[in-house]
């Protein structure tokens, strides 16, 4: 069995550009993205559910692509440019994520990240799917909570105000209505 002096030796210094900010780390050979990610540069947003590339909770945009991050390794990724869900968020919620909220997209919030990048990639080049389009590119994430329809109604509030650059207002739903 490899012992940890052997795992540090074989560790290659990688540089990638997260965020917009270039990262250099040390990197096992056979550590994934998620894990570099996650552990070493603690970007904790993107979460790890199966671990075996059929959920799409590690989801991630690779040099334009989402990518799994839990079923790749880093060093498929040196010099690449990575954005996470941290990117989102400069100082205030990105447009995806306030839809997230406010169209109850999110319940354990679990799956949120990985949706949360594939709707971002989407519609970088789709600003106005159709639900038959959103269903298609969020085909790979799983979502055990909402049932869906207030996953694609999010993406649709998302795009609306991306498209329009002006927030959409909520009407609240006749049973939260407070008097
Ligand atoms: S954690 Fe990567 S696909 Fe499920
Ligand atoms: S909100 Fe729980 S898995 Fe999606």
């Amino acid at each position: 069995m490899e012992n940890v002096e052997t795992t540090l030796m074989n560790k290659r210094i990688l540089t990638f550009i997260v965020n917009g900010k270039k990262c250099e780390v040390a990197v096992a050979p056979n550590s994934t993205l998620a894990q570099v990610i996650r552990e070493d540069l603690n970007l904790t947003g993107t979460k790890v559910g199966c671990d075996m590339g059929t959920c799409g909770c590690c989801t991630v945009i690779a040099d334009g692509r989402p990518r799994l991050a839990c079923l790749t390794l880093a060093h498929e990724f040196e010099g690449s440019r990575i954005e996470t869900v941290e990117s989102l968020n400069d100082k205030t919620m990105h447009p995806i994520q306030r839809a997230w909220a406010e169209c109850g997209g999110s319940q354990c919030g679990y799956c949120t990240p990985g949706f949360i990048m594939t709707t971002k990639h989407l519609l970088d080049h789709n600003p106005n799917p159709s639900r038959e389009e959103m269903k298609e590119a969020l085909a790979g994430n799983l979502c055990r909570c909402t049932g869906f329809v207030k996953i694609y109604d999010a993406v649709e509030r998302a795009a609306k105000e991306l498209r329009t650059g002006a927030p959409v207002v909520v009407s609240p739903a006749p049973d939260e209505v407070r008097v």
